[in-house]
């Protein structure tokens, strides 16, 4: 989607096209209808009127072109009240209404109600979250059943100055969490660990991200670290398992990172611990904490951010083989700890485990906070609506409140404390890997055992297990499933508390 932003004096209007005109509850209407022909404001009013298009939010009514002009229609919509106006839910609702209308460009005009050129920034934000697809292995599609939108154009008083608020944060915002989405949607046949790491490295390469470092450890050199937790876990994939490392230097020289970890279990069958069959494919997803590390590193490239910034990912497929781990085995982590692999299907923590360690031991980070598709018990507990977030900082805790306030990505913060903490010690090991199911806490006793792994820095655990893909929701920027959560916070997070 080709993303601009133009001032409102269009004379007759723009090829093969659509405007949007909002309709605001107690305000005149748009004046943008002036860009088109003088009778175009009594037909709008009239059919405003007819089709009962008040203001308020959602009804609509499209109108034939005005004659003469290149604008095959018009789509006058209600808003609402222009106080509580959100641009970027806007941006998207039109944009999902008139994605497949069959017209390749979308004129959106925000121009004559004292909107502002952010708020232009963020309905093309909105459009582009909405016009996400993942068609690519869809190959009977009719071209009715295609997006025909190619080009958003926001009409707005200042153009240029969206143009930078959009340049600056909000595209690369756009691409950041779309590109997590791709790697979620994508199936384990294509995305496994040595083609995820192949994808990676291409960051290197692309002009948004240039810059960006991007460093691929295999298993050998893993071996090396002592790195048993996470290899144990690919230990029954044919695939070899990587531990990928992006580095961002856009802050001051030799000023400590902040490390953003990410779990990337790129298929989890639970290993010889089986999962059930039905609804198995959704562990296709089970990469998502570290596509929105990916996600993240790419925004944070691709504008330039003034901090130092390390993602690290952990790949690894966890498959049942003769090779495969058995639960009550014992790994030693690279930090010497040992675990007792009571179930090969709580696998994401041993993963976590080592590259948590990794990450502290190498960078020595000022902060870290890692994203992971960890417990199903996250989903009882927050369901679909909220990250549930477990730290050892007060400080990070509200900082990620913060984020999430500002970047619509929800979290909520759950307790560890010493009591669920004794909940890991194994009579066989230093801890195992799995609690009695009679402790409940799942998703609490899992953050427990990441915290055994990173020490005193400041850190954050982030369970999206109910966030990386959901049933559909009626959130007009978000597709069926694969959401890309995370690496929008994540931005955020950097951008309010790293920066400057
Ligand atoms: N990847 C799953 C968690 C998950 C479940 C993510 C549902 C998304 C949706 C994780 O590896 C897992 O299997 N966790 C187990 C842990 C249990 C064995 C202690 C779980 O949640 O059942
Ligand atoms: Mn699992
Ligand atoms: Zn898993």
């Amino acid at each position: 989607m080709k993303v601009s932003f133009i001032s409102p004096e269009i004379k007759g209007g723009q090829v093969k096209s659509v405007a949007v005109l909002p309709v605001f509850k107690g305000e005149k209407i748009s004046p943008a209808y002036k860009a088109y022909d003088k009778l175009a404001k009594k037909r709008v009013s009239m059919a405003a009127k007819a089709g009962q298009v008040d203001g308020r939010s959602g009804k609509n009514v499209q109108v034939f072109g005005p004659e003469g002009t290149k604008t095959n229609r018009l789509y006058v919509t209600g808003c609402g009240k222009l106080s509580g106006f959100d641009a970027e839910i806007f941006g998207a609702r039109v944009t999902k209404a008139l994605l497949m209308s069959g017209e390749t460009t979308l004129v959106i005009h925000l121009d004559g109600f004292d909107l502002t050129p952010t708020d232009a920034a963020q309905a093309a934000l909105g459009a582009v979250l909405a016009s996400y697809r993942f068609d690519k292995y869809r190959t009977k599609l009719t071209a009715d059943k295609k997006p025909s939108l190619k080009n958003i154009k926001i009409a707005i008083d200042n153009p240029a100055k969206a143009r930078k608020a959009w340049n600056m944060f909000y595209g690369p915002v756009s691409a950041g969490t779309n590109i997590a989405r791709d790697l979620v949607m994508e199936p384990a046949n294509k995305l496994y660990p040595t083609s995820y790491a192949a994808r990676i490295k291409k960051m290197e390469t692309q002009t948004e991200t240039a810059g960006m470092k991007v460093q691929i450890l295999g298993e050998a050199q893993m071996k090396k670290l002592g790195m048993g937790a996470l290899l144990g876990v690919g230990q029954g994939s044919p695939r070899a398992s990587q531990l990928v490392i992006m580095k961002w230097s856009g802050g001051k020289k030799g000023a400590k990172p902040v490390c953003l970890v990410g779990k990337g279990v790129t298929f989890d069958t639970g290993g010889i611990s089986l999962k059930p069959g039905a609804g198995m494919w959704d562990m296709k997803g089970d990469m998502g904490g570290s596509a929105a590390v990916v996600g993240a590193m790419h925004t944070i490239a691709a504008r330039k951010a003034k901090a130092n910034v390390i993602g690290i990912v952990g790949l690894v497929e966890n498959m049942p083989d003769g090779k495969a781990q058995n639960p009550g085995d014992i790994v030693t982590s690279m930090s010497g700890q040992t675990i007792e692999v009571q179930n090969t299907d709580a696998e994401g923590r041993l993963v976590l485990a080592d590259a948590l360690w990794y990450a502290k031991e190498k960078f020595k980070p000022k902060a870290m906070i890692d994203l992971a598709t960890l417990t199903g018990a996250i989903i009882v507990c927050l369901g679909h609506e909220h990250a549930g977030v477990f730290s050892n900082s007060d400080d990070i805790a509200e900082q990620l409140q913060a984020a999430a306030d500002n970047s619509t990505e929800a979290v909520w913060r759950l307790p560890l404390n010493k009591a669920y903490d004794k909940l890991v010690d194994s009579p066989n090991a230093d801890m195992k890997n799995i609690t009695v199911p009679s402790a409940g806490a799942g998703s609490i006793t899992a953050a427990q055992f990441l915290q055994r792994f990173v020490g005193d820095v400041p850190w954050a655990h982030i369970d999206i297990a109910g966030m990386a893909w959901k049933p559909s929701r009626p959130d007009p920027r978000e597709p069926a499933w694969a959401t890309g959560f995370g690496a929008r916070l994540m931005n955020r997070w950097v951008a309010d508390n790293y920066e400057g």
